[in-house]
C-alpha cells in the first residue's frame, strides 16, 4: 500500500513510524511531516488544509490511501477533495467533522443520539453567558464554539475570568461561546475507528492537559499520556462504544453524512457516571503516541479498513501487553506565545537508552543541520516497557538526555498509576 499521511505533529510522526514498520506499507509519504518524519518516509511540502492541493498531491504520488492527522484540514474539506479524485481516505468528511469543528454541532448531535454529556448552553452574548455561569455555578467551563487546538476551554473558579474568556471568544465574527455544567472525575480518551457503520475501539489512554505538575497551570494541547489505564472499569470500552460511539455514528449516518475515521471520545468518569466531555474527529495528540506504541496489528490494514467500509470484516486489533508512556518536551513560552529557532541536543542519546524513541513535532533543521524548535509542543518522548512503572521510567531517561532552553516538560505524568 502506498500511504500519504498529512500533517507535522508527533501524532503524524507517530502514525508514520507505525506505518514505517508495517509489511503493507510499499511507500510512504508525509506531507508537509517534520525532520522526524523524513528520516522514515518522503516528506511533501503540502498546505495541509488545502483540500486542492492534497488531492493533487495523492495523485501525483499515486497513493491507495491518505491518512489526515489533524482536525483543520478534515473541517476544511480534505477528506472530501481526496475522496471526489478517487482515492481512498481515512478522516471524516467536511461536513461529519463538524462534531469537533462546533462544539454546539456535538451537544446537539449527543442530545439526539442519547449520548450523556455535561447539560451546556449555547451562548452569543455576555449577557446569556452570565445566566448560564449562574444556572450551573461554579467551578466555571467555558468552551470557544470553534476549533482552538485545545487552547480554547477555560475551567475556573473566578466568574471574572470565566466572563472574559468567553467575551474575547464573542467579539470574533460569528463568536459563540458553549458554557456548561463542571465534570468532576477521571478523563479517559478512548479511540475508535469507524467506517460510517461499524466501531472497532482501541485501546484507552490518558492525556495530561495542563501545562504543569499537579494538573496546575493553563490547558494546553496535551502534555503527556499512557495506556493502558489499569484503574479503569473492566466494561469501560464496551460501554463507551455502546452508549457513545456507536449512538454517534449511527446519528450522523441517519443524518446523511456519516463519519468516517476516528472518533476520539474524550470521557469523564463522574460520580453520576460517564459523560462525553468532547469530541474530536482524528487521533488524539500525544495519545496516539502511546496507543500506536502498543498495537500489534496491522496499522495500514486497519486504516484501510475504515477508509473503505470494510471494519465489520476486519480481525479485531491486537495489543502487545506492555505499557507505554509519552512525555511532551514544549519550547519556552507555550501554551503562548513560543520562542522559536533554540537548539536541542540529545535526541540521539535518548533514543539508545532501552525503550525509548523520539518523536518530533515542532522542530526544523537549521542550515548547519543542528535541530532547532519550531512551534509550541516541540518533541514527545516515548517510553515502552512491560509495566507502567518501567515504561514511565524509560519515558523519563529519554527526556533526561534531551537539552533545549526554556523547554517545559511535566514530571508527574503517570506517576500516581505507576505500580
Ligand atoms: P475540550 O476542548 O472540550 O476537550 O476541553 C479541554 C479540557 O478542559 C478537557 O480535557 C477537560 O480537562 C477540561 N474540561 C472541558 N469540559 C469540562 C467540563 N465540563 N468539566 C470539567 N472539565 C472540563
Ligand atoms: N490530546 C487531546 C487532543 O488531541 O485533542
Amino acid at each position: 500500500m502506498r500511504i500519504l499521511v498529512i500533517g507535522s505533529g508527533a501524532r503524524e510522526h507517530a502514525l508514520a513510524h507505525a506505518l514505517a514498520s508495517d509489511v503493507q506499507t510499499t511507500a510512504l509519504f508525509v506531507a508537509p511531516g517534520n525532520p522526524g518524519t523524513a528520516a522514515i518516509a518522503e516528506n511533501h511540502p503540502v498546505v495541509a488544509d488545502d483540500p486542492a492541493a492534497v488531492a493533487a498531491l495523492a495523485v501525483e504520488l499515486a497513493v491507495d490511501l491518505v491518512v489526515v492527522g489533524p482536525e483543520a484540514p478534515l473541517v476544511a474539506g480534505v477528506a472530501d477533495a481526496v475522496r471526489a479524485a478517487g482515492i481512498a481516505c481515512f478522516g471524516p468528511s467536511a461536513a461529519a467533522a463538524r462534531l469537533e469543528g462546533s462544539k454546539a454541532f456535538a451537544k446537539e448531535v449527543m442530545a439526539a443520539a442519547d449520548v450523556p454529556t455535561a447539560m451546556a448552553r449555547v451562548c452569543s452574548t455576555t449577557q446569556e453567558v452570565a445566566a448560564a455561569l449562574d444556572a450551573f455555578g461554579a467551578p466555571h467551563v467555558v468552551k470557544d464554539d470553534g476549533l482552538a487546538a485545545g487552547k480554547g476551554v477555560v475551567v475556573t473558579d473566578d466568574r471574572e475570568a470565566a466572563l472574559a474568556h468567553a467575551g474575547r471568544c464573542l467579539a470574533r465574527e460569528g463568536g459563540a461561546v458553549v458554557v456548561e455544567e463542571y465534570l468532576d472525575g477521571p478523563e479517559v480518551s478512548l479511540f475508535c475507528l469507524t467506517d460510517g457503520e461499524s466501531v472497532v475501539p482501541l485501546e484507552p489512554a490518558q492525556d495530561f492537559k495542563r501545562l504543569g505538575d499537579g494538573d496546575s497551570g493553563p490547558n494546553t494541547g496535551g502534555m503527556g499520556a499512557y495506556s493502558p489505564l489499569s484503574w479503569a472499569p473492566s466494561n469501560l470500552v464496551e460501554d463507551v462504544v455502546a452508549r457513545v460511539a456507536q449512538p454517534t455514528v449511527d446519528e450522523l449516518a441517519r443524518r446523511g453524512t456519516p463519519f468516517s475515521g476516528l472518533l476520539y471520545c474524550g470521557l469523564a468518569l463522574t460520580s453520576r457516571g460517564l459523560r462525553v466531555v468532547e469530541f474530536n474527529a482524528r487521533f488524539g495528540d500525544p495519545e496516539t503516541q502511546v496507543v500506536l506504541a502498543r498495537l500489534r496489528s496491522s496499522l495500514a490494514e486497519l486504516l484501510m479498513d475504515s477508509a473503505t467500509g470494510a471494519l465489520a470484516t476486519a480481525p479485531a486489533p491486537r495489543w502487545r501487553d506492555a505499557a507505554a508512556v509519552t512525555v511532551v518536551i514544549a519550547a519556552a513560552g507555550y501554551p503562548g506565545t513560543v520562542r522559536s529557532g533554540d537548539v536541542i541536543t540529545g535526541v540521539e542519546d535518548a533514543e539508545a537508552a532501552d525503550g525509548v524513541h523520539v518523536l518530533h513535532a515542532g522542530t526544523a533543521r537549521g542550515d548547519d543541520g543542528s535541530l532547532l524548535t519550531a512551534g509550541g509542543r516541540v518533541l514527545s518522548v516515548v517510553g515502552v516497557g512491560s509495566s507502567l512503572k518501567k515504561a514511565r521510567a524509560a519515558a523519563y531517561r529519554g527526556v533526561d538526555a534531551i537539552h533545549l532552553d526554556g523547554g517545559q516538560h511535566r514530571r508527574d505524568i503517570a506517576a500516581r498509576f505507576g505500580a
